[in-house]
């Protein structure tokens, strides 16, 4: 039988800093002198730092130097990591601890495949860390979500088929890099918005132990 994995999204699959990284984007839409609302964030799940800002300054119709550039992705990153400095336990969404510790008491291996660079400090905020047997960042790899070298990579990590892998995604992009590296992709949020995905649940609350282990059994009879 093969070896089932599976592998955790951060950012609005873990803990809710879409709201931070949303915080640290308007502060900076709003000095260049725009608006950037909560409805524009949603293209912002899931992709990579320097590509949000190519996207902001879209949406701002600003031409950018390389160095306005440079300085402005670098302000955003500080701005966003006073936002996390404060964050502790109390910030993970609901029953993904519940979740971890099934997982962690069936010995599956547990991998992050995450685009943030900030995902190590993070998962050591809320104390969480200790559950990941592979830390995939967005400093371990050089292709953006919907690219699904993020989730291949973690899936060699772990010593596991790509094909046995389970994803939980809040992302339309992370749904796409999982389908593409032939996982199982379960969506977080919106049904409508994640429509891609093999399975759709709102939050964790909405994912039984005994759904956990179904994914289990059929990944292993792949
Ligand atoms: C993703 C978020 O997880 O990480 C994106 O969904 C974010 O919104 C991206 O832009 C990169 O994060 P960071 O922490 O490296 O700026
Ligand atoms: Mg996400």
């Amino acid at each position: 039988m093969e070896k089932v994995g599976f592998i955790f999204d951060l950012d609005g699959v873990i803990v809710d800093t879409a709201k931070y990284h949303y915080l640290a984007w308007r502060k900076l839409a709003n000095e260049l002198g725009f608006e950037f609302s909560e409805e524009q964030n949603e293209l912002f799940k899931g992709v990579s730092r320097k590509r949000c800002l190519e996207i902001l300054l879209d949406i701002g119709e600003i031409n950018a130097t390389q160095e306005q550039f440079d300085s402005w992705m670098i302000g955003k990153n500080l701005d966003y990591l006073a936002y996390i400095e404060k964050m502790d336990a109390n910030e993970i969404l609901p029953d993904v601890p519940r979740v971890l510790d099934f997982l962690k008491k069936k010995n599956v291996p547990i991998a992050l495949g995450s685009a943030s660079k900030n995902a190590r400090p993070i998962l050591e905020k809320v104390n969480l860390i200790s559950y990941f047997d592979s830390i995939v960042d967005g400093n371990s790899v050089t292709k953006a979500k919907p690219d699904p070298e993020v989730f291949l990579i973690a899936a060699n990590n772990l010593g596991v088929n790509a094909s046995s892998c389970v994803v939980f995604e809040d992302a339309v992009a992370g749904i796409q890099a999982a389908n593409r590296a032939k996982m199982t992709s379960v969506g977080i949020g919106e049904s409508n918005i994640l429509d891609e995905a093999a399975y759709n649940f709102k939050d964790f609350t909405e994912i039984s132990n005994s759904f956990l282990e179904f994914l289990l059994n059929n990944n292993q009879n792949k």
